[in-house]
C-alpha cells in the first residue's frame, strides 16, 4: 500500500472544490456532446448541474490522491461516475419508478420537461459517461481506461445499480400482487449494496485503478467503500423518515407509504442509528493503513452518516 502524507483540509471545502470542478467538466462535456437543439442538452444540464453533494466524484478524487494521482487526472472518471449517478436519479424519479416531483430542491427532470425527454436525457448521460471514460485524458493508458469502463459498466449495470433498483421495486410488491415483500435484513442489505453501494464502491475502485494501487490498497479501499455505501443508504432512509423536504431537497415520508424495504423499517430509528455508528467505525478502521493521507476520506464517512440532505 503506498500513501503520501497530505495536509488535512476541511471536508466542506474539499467537497465544494470537487463539486465546482466536476460541474465544469460535465458542462463542457454536454456542450460538446452533439445533442441536437436545446431541449435534450437542457434536460441533461438540469439533471447534472444544479446541486448535488458530488460525494461520488469526491471519493474518486480522494481515493486516487492516496496513490499520488492529481485532481485533474482523476476528474474524467469522477465526472463519468457523476453522469451515471445523475441519470440513475432522473430515472429513479420517473412516474414508473418512485414518481417524485422534487430533486435537489428543484422540479425533477420529467416535471421540468416531460417524461420522454427525461428518459432520453438519462440515456444521454449514461452513454456520455462511457464516452468520457474512453477519451485519452481519462486514464494514463488504454489499459487503465478499459479497466475503468469495465468497472463502471459492472457497477451501473444489472449486477449493480440497475439490479438493485429492480430488487427495490420488487420488494414494494410491484411485480406481484402489490403486497410488499417481507425481506429479512440480510436481503435488504444485499439489495442496497447493489442499488446504492455499487456506485459508491466504484468511486473508490476508480481511484485505485487510476493510481495502479496494489492488492492491499484496493482491498482496504473496498472495505471502506462497502461500509460507506451501507451507511449512505441507511442515512438516506433515515432522512426519508425524519427529514424535512425543504432541507433534504426531495420528498420525504415516502418509503413507508410505498412499502419500501429499508433497514430503518426493520431495525427502527434507534437501531438504524446504532448501525450507522458501527459502519462509520468500520469505514475508519479500513483506512488505518493509509495514515493521515486518508483524513478526508475518514471525515467523509462521518459526513455520510450525519448529513442533513
Ligand atoms: C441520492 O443520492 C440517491 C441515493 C443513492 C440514496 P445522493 O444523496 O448522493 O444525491 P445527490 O447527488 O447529493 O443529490
Ligand atoms: C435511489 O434510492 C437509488 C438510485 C437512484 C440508484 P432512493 O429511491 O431511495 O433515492 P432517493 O431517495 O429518491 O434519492
Ligand atoms: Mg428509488
Ligand atoms: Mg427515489
Ligand atoms: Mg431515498
Amino acid at each position: 500500500m503506498s500513501a503520501e502524507p497530505r495536509a488535512a483540509a476541511p471536508l466542506s471545502d474539499a467537497l465544494a472544490r470537487t463539486a465546482r470542478e466536476v460541474a465544469a467538466y460535465i458542462d463542457a462535456a454536454i456542450a460538446a456532446s452533439g445533442a441536437p437543439g436545446e431541449r435534450l442538452a437542457g434536460a441533461m444540464r438540469h439533471a447534472t448541474l444544479a446541486g448535488g453533494k458530488r460525494l461520488r466524484p469526491f471519493l474518486v478524487v480522494e481515493s486516487a490522491a492516496l496513490f499520488g494521482v492529481s485532481r485533474q487526472a482523476a476528474l474524467p472518471a469522477a465526472a463519468a461516475l457523476e453522469c451515471i449517478h445523475c441519470y440513475s436519479l432522473v430515472h429513479d424519479d420517473l412516474p414508473a419508478m418512485d414518481d417524485d416531483d422534487l430533486r435537489r430542491g428543484r422540479p425533477t427532470v420529467h416535471r421540468a420537461y416531460d417524461e420522454a425527454t427525461a428518459i432520453l436525457a438519462g440515456d444521454g448521460l449514461l452513454t456520455l459517461a462511457f464516452e468520457i471514460l474512453a477519451r485519452e485524458d481519462a486514464g494514463p493508458d488504454a489499459g487503465v481506461r478499459i479497466a475503468l469502463v469495465a468497472s463502471l459498466a459492472r457497477a451501473a449495470g444489472v449486477a449493480g445499480m440497475i439490479g438493485g433498483q429492480m430488487l427495490d421495486l420488487a420488494a414494494e410488491g410491484r411485480f406481484g400482487d402489490g403486497a410488499p415483500l417481507d425481506l429479512p435484513a440480510e436481503a435488504i442489505i444485499e439489495l442496497q449494496a447493489m442499488k446504492t453501494g455499487a456506485l459508491l464502491r466504484q468511486a473508490c475502485e476508480a481511484g485505485a485503478l487510476l493510481g495502479r494501487a496494489d492488492a492491499d490498497g484496493r482491498a482496504a479501499l473496498d472495505r471502506y467503500a462497502r461500509a460507506v455505501g451501507r451507511a449512505f443508504q441507511i442515512a438516506d432512509d433515515l432522512l426519508d423518515v425524519e427529514g424535512e423536504a425543504g432541507t433534504v431537497g426531495k420528498a420525504v415520508g415516502k418509503d413507508a407509504a410505498a412499502g419500501k424495504a429499508t433497514l430503518v423499517g426493520r431495525l427502527g430509528i434507534e437501531g438504524a442509528r446504532a448501525e450507522l455508528g458501527r459502519l462509520v467505525g468500520e469505514a475508519e478502521a479500513a483506512l488505518s493503513g493509509f495514515g493521515t493521507a486518508a483524513t478526508l476520506l475518514a471525515e467523509a464517512a462521518h459526513f455520510v452518516a450525519e448529513r442533513r440532505n
